[in-house]
């Protein structure tokens, strides 16, 4: 540690909510120049602890003692004054004004006569940039910053106002391998800075890796804080789970049968070039790329999601070719999509309506079950949701719960090919192994599967045949015994 200044802490700090105790006398600290990571299993309680830290939520009991005064709740605006930094996932910056301009923005430099004075921020903006070894041109509009690059502009915002706390709640379920490697690259210059780092995962490998210590919530509680060499993966997972677990999973091997879907020419302008593959029935078919390679407007365009410019689709025999979503649900296609905020959910209802609304839409296509209550409870109970009630609405359950309830809506519809779209995001170890044996029980029955994982390990777990995209195209595939991490790499990134 570069320094053993205690920033931080949150002592005893107990939060209720109807139905659940998500905090239960939970003490935290952070010393400058150094990364705390926290780990816990879906609805642990951990957004909630660092949401009582920005101010979005007040504690019931419990102090914050930040620089060695102590306070009974936080406001937003003092925890931004207090120099504490959040950097959301859900990105709160303007796309229409340059980096610069949004380093600035709420302070802008001007010139004598009042006018914002865009080269002096400029200037400004890449001195901040070239320290932290950061290469984002700041002049550019944020409209065309990749994903990635827009969470590390909002770092670099948080360093401009001289952040001495920095929280990250899961800043990695975006990246691509090579994204994350440059943000642990950026949170080293951050720490070597004195900065103190709250940062939250489920990627137990990168926590280990990034952390000086590591704490583990389970239920609202707080189960241990381990200092560096005395954590790994095992006990964190023991921890976290309350029992040995396996960190990978091990797919049973399932006889695959008939090629009975045909993608074929599926092209979009640059976007998706021509791609054509063939699944058999019992299948996972595998598709990795880099964040941005074009697999996910792959997807979009087989399910009707979007337009696309050429292509066919042949399932079972039968020429389909959906060209909306409700056809291709028709037809027995289903995709479980990556942004559940965007695309997913209805934040604002109840969890047993944002279960139920496929088969709402579409009650033919439902096996028939008494009432929906029981099919919803069915569901939650099955996946292991964590709720207070299922009339609880979405937006109050925790991140990786409401992936659960995503995933949920579809597993009692009645389709061939289910199309998984990074499935396991935001979901924690003893979830993601549920969600990879619902995923291999469907193969069992003969469903076909697409799964799109930048997870590499999962991705090479659980498929038979993994496809590579890299800018649209599809450029290899190849089977469980040909591949490995490094040829994947390799092909991802095409040297
Ligand atoms: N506004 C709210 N109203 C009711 N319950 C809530 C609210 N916010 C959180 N909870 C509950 O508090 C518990 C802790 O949630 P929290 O979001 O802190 O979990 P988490 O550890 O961040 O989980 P994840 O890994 O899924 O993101 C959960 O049971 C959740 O349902
Ligand atoms: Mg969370």
């Amino acid at each position: 540690m570069a320094s053993k200044k205690l920033l931080l802490t949150l002592d005893r700090i107990t939060k209720d909510f109807p139905g659940t105790r998500a905090l239960d006398d939970v003490t935290f600290d952070l010393y400058a120049g150094e990364v705390h990571c926290l780990v816990g299993e879906n609805g642990a309680g951990k957004s909630t602890l660092i949401k009582i830290l920005s101010g979005a939520e007040k504690p019931d009991k419990g102090e914050l003692i930040l620089f060695g005064k102590s306070y009974s709740q936080f406001t937003t605006s003092q925890a931004i004054n207090f120099k504490i930094a959040t950097i959301y996932q859900e990105v709160d910056l303007v796309d229409s004004l340059t980096v610069a301009d949004n380093v600035f923005l709420g302070g802008e430099l001007r010139n004598m006569f009042g006018i914002i004075d865009q080269k002096r921020q400029e200037i400004s903006a890449a001195e901040i940039m070239e320290r932290l070894k950061i290469k984002i041109s700041p002049a550019v509009l944020v409209a065309d910053l990749s994903p990635a690059d827009r969470q590390i502009l909002q770092i670099v915002k948080a360093i401009h106002r001289d952040a001495k706390i920095m929280v990250m709640d899961e800043p990695t379920s975006s990246l691509g391998f090579e994204e994350t490697r440059a943000l642990m690259d950026l949170i080293r210059e951050l720490t070597s800075e004195g900065i103190g780092i709250i940062y939250i995962s489920h990627y137990l490998q990168e926590v280990t890796e990034i952390g000086d210590r590591i704490t583990v919530l389970k239920d609202g509680k707080l189960v241990n804080t381990y200092k560096k060499s005395t954590f790994s993966t095992k006990t964190l997972i023991r921890d976290m789970v309350g029992r040995n677990a396996d960190e990978f999973f091990y797919k049973e091997e399932i006889p695959i049968k008939e090629e009975a879907l045909n993608v074929n020419h599926y092209s979009k302008g640059d976007r998706v070039q021509d791609v054509s593959f063939t699944v058999r029935e019992g299948e996972i078919f595998g598709i990795g790329g880099i964040v941005g390679s074009g697999r996910s407007e792959l997807a979009a365009l087989i399910f009707g999601a979007d337009k696309k410019e050429d292509g066919e689709l042949i399932l079972k025999g039968r020429k389909i070719t959906p060209s909306n979503p409700k056809q291709a649900i028709r037809h027995g296609i289903c995709m479980i999509t990556e942004d559940r905020k965007e695309t997913g959910l209805f934040l604002d209802r109840p969890v047993v309506e944002n279960i139920e609304i496929v088969n709402n839409e579409l009650n033919t296509f439902l096996i028939n079950l008494s009432t929906e209550k029981n099919h919803v409870s069915g569901i939650v109970e099955s996946l292991n949701i964590y709720l207070s009630s299922i009339k609880q609405d979405i937006d109050s359950v925790s991140g990786g719960n409401q992936q659960k309830c995503i995933l949920g809506r579809w597993l009692t519809t009645n389709a061939d090919l289910f199309i998984f779209d990074e499935p396991t995001k935001g979901v924690d170890v003893g979830a993601k192994q549920e969600v990879y044996k619902i995923i291999s029980n469907l193969s069992k029955q003969g469903k076909m599967i697409i799964l799109i994982s930048s997870d590499m390990p999962e991705l090479i777990s659980m498929s038979d045949r993994i496809g590579v995209i890299r800018e649209g195209a599809m450029v290899s595939i190849m089977s469980k015994s040909e591949v490995t991490e490094q040829k994947l790499i390799k092909e991802y990134l095409g040297y």
